[in-house]
């Protein structure tokens, strides 16, 4: 499956990231590659409540187009407890540390759609419940 060059460059996707992306555009058969794909297989838990074209209802922070880094800190803190979001606990509880890595490159690499949730965009823990 082929992304549109263009749909990286929307919403709050950082150029290191844009890089990134189009790395996965072009890496074939590598292991970055099978790591992508298998985030977007896993990411098929998340999309229920995370919706993978931005903001989702109900206080759910928006988890496409962000920094991988920032989203694998945030699994591997609901998953050590620093974090204590019982829903999110319960699910990366559930991942070993690359699911978490191949979750973090699969959202960091969707394009953000539809502007909106500026909570998100700074990246604080969000505290709704
Ligand atoms: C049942 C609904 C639900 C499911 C399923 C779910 N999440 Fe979440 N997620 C939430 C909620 C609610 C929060 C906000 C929790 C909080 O306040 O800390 C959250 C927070 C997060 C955050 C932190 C975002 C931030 O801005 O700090 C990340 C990253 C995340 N989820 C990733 C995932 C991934 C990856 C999956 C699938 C493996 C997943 N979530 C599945 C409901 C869900």
């Amino acid at each position: 499956m082929h992304y549109a060059e263009q749909e990286y460059v929307t919403g709050c996707f950082p150029k290191i990231a844009l890089a990134a992306g189009m790395l996965f555009l072009t890496a074939g058969e590598g292991p970055t590659n099978r790591l992508f794909a298998l985030g977007r297989h896993l990411a098929q838990e998340c999309t229920s409540c995370h919706r993978p074209d931005g903001p989702s209802a109900g206080g759910i922070p928006c988890i496409v187009g962000r920094d991988p880094k920032y989203l694998v800190e945030a699994l591997q803190m609901y998953k050590s407890g620093q974090r204590t979001n019982p829903t999110m606990a319960s699910v990366a509880q559930s991942l070993d540390d690359e699911q978490i890595e191949a979750l973090a490159r699969y959202f960091a690499s969707l394009p953000k759609r539809g502007g909106g949730n500026a909570s998100a965009e700074k990246g604080g823990p969000t505290a709704q419940r």
